[in-house]
């Protein structure tokens, strides 16, 4: 006959949505009874209004249907007390998922000024890191100019809003996301805020989102040194700041200046990316440097940082990341610059 230990084994490969977490180990599991083949047990939600509650009673009748001998599974619900519910996330009513997330690193990808490829290297960068078996998410920062959906979906995903906070959308290749978009009844919709509002915006996107287990959360910053990026510096633990620049002129005093907040914030700087820093054209052997000659090694050692490397002008870049498909980009050039980001950061272990 199936035991209790038998059957809790089972449960505990069954995960709340919202919360990432098993629901063993969520304490949500009660009263298993077993008689002959059949077993009951009962299932403590968060809130009966759970919106993932049938999913989750439908993956606990599977588990456990599928040990040998049990041919009978009884799943009686129930909403958990107020002191289940405290075990887990303690007396917070506010930052509730932030007290349950366990975010390991985390990397702002900050820059002097916009359009220079910042969201893109913010983008590559999350790839790299799944691509390497990571589990990886993405907060977008840019509350007036987010661009990171764009990049991961053609037709986003709305997040679903449990109980305990907003659960981000998976892209293609699982990487979680969120962004101001997503929850924009349009696209094209404009965020006209003043600076408070904005940086309560990004409090949340800390503090009231799901994001669970992260090896890493890469943060896109809005550019330059505005009230939003010093919200996250000082609300959010980040292990460092990529700066992104662009060869034209003027990029050296900005990256200067984005610079120095970051290290007067006491961020550690963890490198200088170059972007739009030559193109290759067909047939031709040489990269050709339309903005003139690179001066990012330069400023980098100016400015104290790292040199990452550099990033050509790629017609792909537009057609394939402007379309949600930039985990289908190669990104060959980005690969040693991602590699150096996670040695930094310490980003080393072996991913399951
Ligand atoms: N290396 C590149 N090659 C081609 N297009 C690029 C490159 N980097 C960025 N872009 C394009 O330039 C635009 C601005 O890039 P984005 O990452 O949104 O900049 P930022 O976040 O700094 O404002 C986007 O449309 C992006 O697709
Ligand atoms: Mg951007």
């Amino acid at each position: 006959m199936v035991t209790e230990k038998q059957v809790l084994e089972a449960l505990s490969k069954v995960k709340d949505p919202e919360l990432r977490r098993d629901v063993v180990e969520l304490g949500m599991i009660h009263d298993v009874e077993i008689e002959e083949g059949r077993v009951s047990f009962t299932l403590a939600l968060t809130t009966m209004a759970c919106p993932f509650k049938e999913r989750m009673v439908e993956n606990a009748r599977l588990a456990v249907g599928a040990l040998p001998g049990v041919n009978q599974v009884e799943v009686n619900l129930r909403a958990m007390t107020p002191e289940e519910r405290k075990k887990i996330v303690g007396d917070q009513t506010e930052g509730v998922a932030a007290a349950l997330n366990d975010v390991k690193h985390i990397i702002a990808v900050m820059s002097g000024k916009g359009g220079v490829g910042k969201s893109l290297v913010a983008g590559l960068l999350a790839v790299a890191l799944r691509r390497e078996g990571y589990e990886v998410g993405v907060l977008d920062a840019d509350i007036t100019g987010p661009s990171i959906p764009r990049l991961f979906f053609s037709d986003p995903p709305q997040p679903q809003g449990g109980p305990m906070g907003l659960v981000p959308v998976d892209s293609s290749t699982g990487i979680r996301v969120m962004s101001i978009n997503l929850l924009l009844p349009r696209e094209d919709e404009a965020v006209i805020w003043r600076g408070p509002l904005i940086s309560r915006a990004i409090q949340q996107f800390w503090g009231d989102v799901i994001w669970g287990e992260l090896d890493a959360l890469v943060v896109d910053l809005p550019p330059g040194t505005s009230d939003a990026s010093l919200t996250v510096m000082q609300s959010i633990p980040l292990d460092g700041v990529v700066m992104v620049t662009s060869p034209q002129g003027l990029a050296g005093m900005v990256v200067r200046k984005a610079a120095r907040m970051a290290q007067q914030m006491k961020v550690p700087l963890l490198g200088l990316v170059e972007n739009m820093s030559y193109v290759t054209c067909p047939g031709a052997e040489e990269p050709f440097e339309l903005f003139g000659p690179s001066h990012a090694h330069e400023i980098a050692s100016l400015v104290g940082v790292p040199f990452l490397g550099r990033l050509p002008i790629d017609p792909r870049i537009a057609t394939m990341c402007d379309v949600g498909q930039i985990e289908d980009y190669p990104a060959k050039e980005f690969e040693p610059i991602a590699r150096e980001v996670a040695r930094t950061i310490g980003l080393t272990k072996v991913p399951a």
